[in-house]
């Protein structure tokens, strides 16, 4: 296949995957009924409920599960000395170009480059001349209080990170932690993106999951190796396929100011293999330019070695929006099976998420055979509140109700948002007691589950 095709063909696929999230509730176009905002992203019940799971999952492995670990959730909106220290002021910055003709900006690093291997000084939209490249700080400014002076300047963070280093001694100070401690952070982050593109895989409002874990200056590398394997683990946990990532060390020159090494790890998305996470080691240098700036100590003292230091910094950082996509770009699928309803024979194109049971919005969904008959209805009702209340129990929730359309739609509708499992209770059910059928979303085989039976069976598979 030319790379042109290939070019189509991937994104035929992206197409196919943003048109599925918006028509089955994932995600939607940013303020959508006013022609939308670049760069933003609503999420939908469903991808609300994708989200979460993909949240909780992170947090399990990386704050619940551990005993050196503590979980903060910082402000926003910070004092603009935090971005002067960390060098967002100085150096957050991007290369702009734009086009004097049509008045077009893109990020010159993305352009390609002319025949002879160049950067390129054509407008790829009109072909007009561009001008001069120039540095564009990526912050959004904004102005705290009444008053719109230089003093009252603030910035939507670009990164959940300093949240954390600006809380070290709070931490520190309240919990009394030994080395090698970690502090934990999920939230938004914002970014000025010149060229927000690829759905939800760059855009300027996003969410991050960061670690910024504290060791003794001799220990990073046994940290940095730790937390390159935990990558991995949650990465398993949430079911993306393995072959699909690749770890990037970034050469020298290409490493941000603050890292001394840099694993990025990319994910073989249709657009591209792209970073999706990455992993740094950031020396000393926040917490020293934090001192600096705020004139607050924040050494650390080891009590063992009767020795004060500042501590040096390991960074695991996971784009929320990019797992979101690569989890649903892995699990999309497009096969034909034999008709479930009326002429077996028949073969029929669908559409599904192969989404692990860990991570799919719904994990269960219960129908009656028939939505005009009331015993059916009932009956799967019950089956319904049982499902749901077993599977709080065991510490799981995603267990739906669907009477809406025929099942063959119902079982289409829920393969699209992949549910791995669909309970229908028909006339079996009820008149001889034999049971539920369960089919199983990727196969789309039946198998018939004794009532007694199916809380069982089902928070099995499903765990
Ligand atoms: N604290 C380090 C840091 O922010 P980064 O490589 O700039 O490092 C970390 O960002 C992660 O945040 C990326 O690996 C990616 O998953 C996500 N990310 C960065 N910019 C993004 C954007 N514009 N849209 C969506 N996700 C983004």
């Amino acid at each position: 296949m030319s790379k042109d095709q290939k070019g189509k063909v991937e994104n035929e696929v992206m197409d196919s995957i943003v048109s599925l999230c918006k028509r089955r509730g994932f995600i939607f176009q940013g303020s959508e009924i006013y022609g939308g905002l670049a760069g933003t992203w609503d999420y939908g019940p469903l991808g609300v409920a994708l989200k979460n799971n993909i949240k909780k999952i992170w947090w399990k492995r990386f704050v619940d599960d551990r005993e050196d670990m503590y979980g903060v959730d910082a402000a926003i909106l910070m004092n603009q000395r935090t971005w002067e220290a960390s060098g967002h002021v100085g150096g957050f910055a991007d290369p702009l170009v734009e086009c004097k003709k049509c008045q077009h900006r893109f990020r010159a690093d993305q352009l390609e480059a002319d025949a002879s291997g160049n950067p390129t000084k054509k407008c790829p939209d009109c072909s007009g001349a561009l001008g001069e490249v120039r540095q564009f700080n990526m912050m959004f400014k904004t102005h705290v209080g009444a008053a719109e002076d230089a003093t009252a300047v603030s910035y939507l963070r670009p990164e959940t990170a300093q949240g954390m280093f600006v809380n070290f001694k709070n931490v520190l100070d309240t919990f009394h932690p030994s080395l090698p401690f970690g502090l934990a952070q999920i939230g938004k982050a914002f970014r000025n993106e010149i060229a927000p593109r690829d759905f939800i895989f760059r855009s300027r409002e996003f969410e991050q999951m960061e670690i910024e874990y504290f060791v003794k200056p001799a220990e990073w590398s046994k940290a940095f190796s730790h937390f390159q394997e935990q990558v991995h683990g949650f990465i398993s946990d949430i079911g993306l396929n393995a072959s699909k990532v690749h770890e990037l060390e970034v050469p020298d020159g290409e490493r941000a100011h603050y890292s001394k090494r840099t694993i990025d790890f990319e994910f073989d998305f249709p657009f591209g293999k792209k970073e999706l996470y990455g992993l740094a080691y950031r020396t000393d240098f926040d917490l020293k330019q934090h001192a600096e700036y705020s004139k607050v100590d924040l050494s650390y003292f080891d009590e063992e070695n009767k020795e004060r230091f500042v501590p040096h910094c390991i960074e695991p950082s996971f784009g929320l929006d990019r797992t979101v996509l690569a989890v649903l770009t892995d699990a999309y699928t497009e096969d034909s099976m034999g008709s479930e309803v009326g002429d077996e024979n028949e073969k029929e194109k669908r559409v599904f998420l192969k989404l692990s049971p860990a991570v799919a919005p719904f994990k269960v969904a219960v129908f009656p055979l028939l939505k005009n008959k009331p015993a059916l209805v009932t009956k799967a009702r019950e089956v319904f509140g049982t499902l749901k209340t077993e599977f709080a129990k065991a510490g799981l929730q995603g267990v739906t109700f669907d009477d809406n359309g025929n099942i063959g739609k119902r079982y289409r509708r829920q393969d699209e948002i992949g549910t791995p499992f669909c309970v229908t209770v028909d006339f079996d059910t009820i008149e001889k007691g034999t049971g539920v059928t369960v089919r199983d979303r990727d196969y789309g085989k039946q198998e018939r589950i004794a009532e007694a039976d199916l809380v069982k069976w089902l928070v099995e598979k499903v765990k």
